[in-house]
């Protein structure tokens, strides 16, 4: 199939577009050429940038889907969906799943209810992003009805994630010994492979398949203490997790939900897209992979958790409990 990636070179676009080529589809990318250049040679490329609504290079050709993984405003939907006119087939839109409200609960399907559209800024930030998202949703399905397709993922991680946040868990778990949880070991937390993302994708277009997925994993329900163990597992290490104040951290820490209404959100239901065959990716393999790319490429300083003094402290500051 002819498939245009709106995006690509980065993290969850750059799965997507593996995938489709693993297949062996034809595939063009469109980007500012910023992000990602070096990557996939040989795929046709077309410059463009969606914050000042350059799509004259989509003038010309058609495809049979478009993977829009770049779109944050419904303004970037509405232009690039007024370039490519009828050129089009399926337009598949990945959202997230903080369009929904906060909470939701265990098996919380699509139809939960969803936070209003914003449609008065384009500044993406904490509060404007899921409603943004929203915006960008109803944007796609009145140009596209039953051409429209949405994704939204929770957390994904995988090798070439730019977020950290499961990468922090994946770096510290390696490193052993007594690990410091600005939180409740038992929250529920749900995190993506990337790969499982990217093939729920691929299947989703060459199904032509409408409708609205949610993207999260593992398949088991997991805790932040089991998922820290098997990051642990994934590196042959040994941890003992040891809960300190949630307030101690202040910003937030990666993973963890303090308010407990934040934390129903890391149960959401993935029923629709295992149906549709997205596949499952054992914990312990996304932790094992992510670790093996985190080491290659030098671990990098993160941008956020802990760093090896300050947990120190922390762990001093638990006392002796936990200790191990
Ligand atoms: N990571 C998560 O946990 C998570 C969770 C839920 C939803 N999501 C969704 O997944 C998507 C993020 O994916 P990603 O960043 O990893 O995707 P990606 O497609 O791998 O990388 C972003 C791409 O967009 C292009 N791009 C950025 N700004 C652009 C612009 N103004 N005009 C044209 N192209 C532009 C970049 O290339 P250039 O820089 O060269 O332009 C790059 O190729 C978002 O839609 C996000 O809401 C992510």
């Amino acid at each position: 199939m002819r498939v245009l990636v709106l995006g690509g070179g980065s993290f969850v676009g750059r799965a997507i577009a593996e995938d489709f080529l693993r297949e062996g589809h034809e595939l063009t990318l469109f980007s500012r050429g910023r992000t990602g250049s070096g990557l996939f040679p040989g795929v046709p490329r077309r410059a463009g940038d969606r914050d000042t609504g350059d799509y004259a290079s989509l003038r010309e050709g058609a495809w049979d889907a478009v993977v829009d993984v770049s779109a944050y405003v419904p303004r970037h939907v509405a232009q690039a969906a007024g370039a490519l006119g009828e050129r089009a087939g399926r337009y598949v839109f990945i959202s997230s799943n903080a369009v929904y409200r906060p909470g939701g609960g265990p098996g919380a399907d699509e139809d939960a209810p969803r936070l209003p559209p914003e449609r008065g800024t384009e500044e993406i930030g904490r509060d404007t992003y899921g409603p943004l998202k929203v915006a960008c949703e109803e944007e796609v399905l009145s140009r596209y009805g039953r051409r429209a397709t949405i994704v939204r993922p929770g957390i994904v991680a995988g090798p070439y994630d730019q977020q950290d946040l499961f990468t922090y868990w994946v770096r510290r778990a390696a490193r052993g010994g007594r690990v410091a949880l600005p939180g409740d070991p038992g929250q529920p937390v749900q995190v993506l492979d990337s790969r499982d993302l990217a093939r729920l994708v691929v299947l989703l277009v060459t199904g032509d398949r409408p409708g609205v997925f949610n993207a999260v994993g593992p398949a088991e329900p997991v805790t932040l203490g089991g998922l820290i163990q098997a990051c642990a597992a994934a590196a042959g290490s040994r941890v003992r997790v040891v809960p300190v104040p949630s307030g101690a951290v202040p910003g937030g820490f990666p993973l963890v939900r303090a308010d407990p209404v934040w934390a129903l959100s890391f149960q959401r239901s993935a029923a629709r897209a295992r149906a549709a065959g997205m596949p499952a990716t054992p914990l312990e393999v996304t932790a094992a992979d992510v670790l093996a790319w985190d080491r290659g490429r030098g671990e990098p300083p993160l941008a956020v958790g802990l760093s090896p003094r300050e947990e120190d402290a922390l762990l001093a500051g638990a006392g002796r409990e936990g200790r191990g």
